[in-house]
C-alpha cells in the first residue's frame, strides 16, 4: 500500500503514464500529473484520481528542458514538501532509420527519454531525503532489439537503462531503489503509429506474444505498483521485461504450440 506517499508520474496524462498514476492513487498515493502539450488530458487524469479519494495535481513541464525540470519540483515542493516516487514515463521521438538520425532528432530524443530521468532525479531525490524512495523508468524492447524506424527511441531506451543502472548503485546507500519496466508494443496513441506502420508494410510486423495477446497498460502499471512496493526493496537496477514472452520467443505460436 502507499498510502501517505506522493509521486510524480512524468507523461501520466495518457496512455501508460495514465495507467501508472491511476494504480498508484488506487494504492493510497497522491499522484502529480505531469504532461506537456495536451493540458484537458491531464486535468481529466486529475479528476479520475481525484475521484478515487487521494489528491492530484496536473503540471505542464517539457522534461526535456532542465529549467522547466526545475520549475516542476518548484511547484511540487510548495504543494506537497516531498516525494516518494518517481516514475520517468514520458518519451518522444520520430520513427527514424540510425542513417537518418541527424543532431536535432538525436538532441530531442535523447534529452527527453533518457537525460530527463538523470535530471529529474537529482532533484527528486532532494525531496526524498532517506525515506526510502523509489524511482521507476518505462523502457521498451527497442532498448536491445532492433525494429526498423525504432532507431532514435531504441538508442534513447538503451541510454535511459545505463542512467537507471548507475542511479540504482549510487542510490541504494541512501534505501532509494532504481528500477526499470520494459514493455514490448502497447496500444496507445505512440503504439497504435507503430502498429498500424507495420499493418501497412511500412516497418516488419511483431509476432503476437507468446502469452496470446497484446502487453496492456495495466500490464505495466501493475509491475511498475510492485517496484515501488516495500517487497521490492531488494530489486536493484534491474530492467524487469513486460512483453508476454515476446522477446525470448520472436516469432507467431499457435493455440497448439509453436507454429507459423
Ligand atoms: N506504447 C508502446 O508500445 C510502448 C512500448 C514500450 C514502452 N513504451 C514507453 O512507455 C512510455 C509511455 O508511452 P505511451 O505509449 O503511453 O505514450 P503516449 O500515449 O504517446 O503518451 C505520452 C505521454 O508523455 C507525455 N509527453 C510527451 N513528451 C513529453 C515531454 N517532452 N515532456 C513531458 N511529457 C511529455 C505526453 O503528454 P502530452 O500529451 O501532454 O504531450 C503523454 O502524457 C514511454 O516511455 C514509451 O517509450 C511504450
Amino acid at each position: 500500500m502507499l498510502k501517505g506517499k506522493v509521486a510524480l508520474v512524468t507523461g501520466g496524462s495518457r496512455g501508460i503514464g495514465k495507467a501508472i498514476a491511476i494504480k498508484l492513487a488506487q494504492e493510497g498515493a497522491s499522484v502529480v500529473v505531469n504532461f506537456f502539450r495536451r493540458r484537458e488530458a491531464a486535468q481529466e487524469t486529475v479528476q479520475e484520481i481525484e475521484k478515487l479519494g487521494v489528491s492530484a495535481q496536473a503540471i505542464r513541464a517539457n522534461v526535456g528542458e532542465p529549467e522547466k525540470i526545475d520549475e516542476m519540483f518548484h511547484t511540487i515542493a510548495d504543494s506537497f514538501g516531498r516525494l516518494d516516487i518517481l516514475v520517468s514515463n514520458a518519451a518522444s521521438g520520430l520513427p527514424r532509420q540510425a542513417m537518418d538520425l541527424d543532431p536535432k532528432g538525436w538532441a530531442w530524443t535523447l534529452d527527453i527519454n533518457a537525460r530527463a530521468l538523470l535530471l529529474l532525479a537529482q532533484r527528486a531525490v532532494k525531496l526524498m531525503d532517506d525515506r526510502a524512495g523509489k524511482i521507476v523508468a518505462i523502457s521498451s524492447l527497442g532498448s536491445s532489439i532492433i525494429w526498423p524506424g525504432y532507431a532514435p527511441i531504441g538508442i534513447s531506451k538503451a541510454t535511459l537503462e545505463a542512467v537507471m543502472r548507475y542511479l540504482a548503485i549510487e542510490l541504494a546507500p541512501r534505501d532509494i531503489c532504481v528500477n526499470a519496466v520494459s514493455a514490448s508494443i502497447v496500444a496507445t496513441d505512440s503504439g497504435m503509429f507503430f502498429l498500424k506502420a507495420a499493418q501497412a508494410g511500412q516497418i516488419p510486423a511483431l509476432p503476437t506474444p507468446p502469452a496470446g495477446r497484446l502487453v496492456s497498460v495495466e500490464d505495466v502499471a501493475n509491475v511498475v505498483a510492485f517496484l515501488c512496493s516495500e517487497a521490492a526493496f531488494m530489486i536493484r537496477g534491474q530492467t524487469i521485461v513486460v512483453d508476454g514472452g515476446m522477446s525470448i520467443a520472436p516469432f507467431n505460436i499457435t493455440k497448439q504450440g509453436i507454429g507459423d
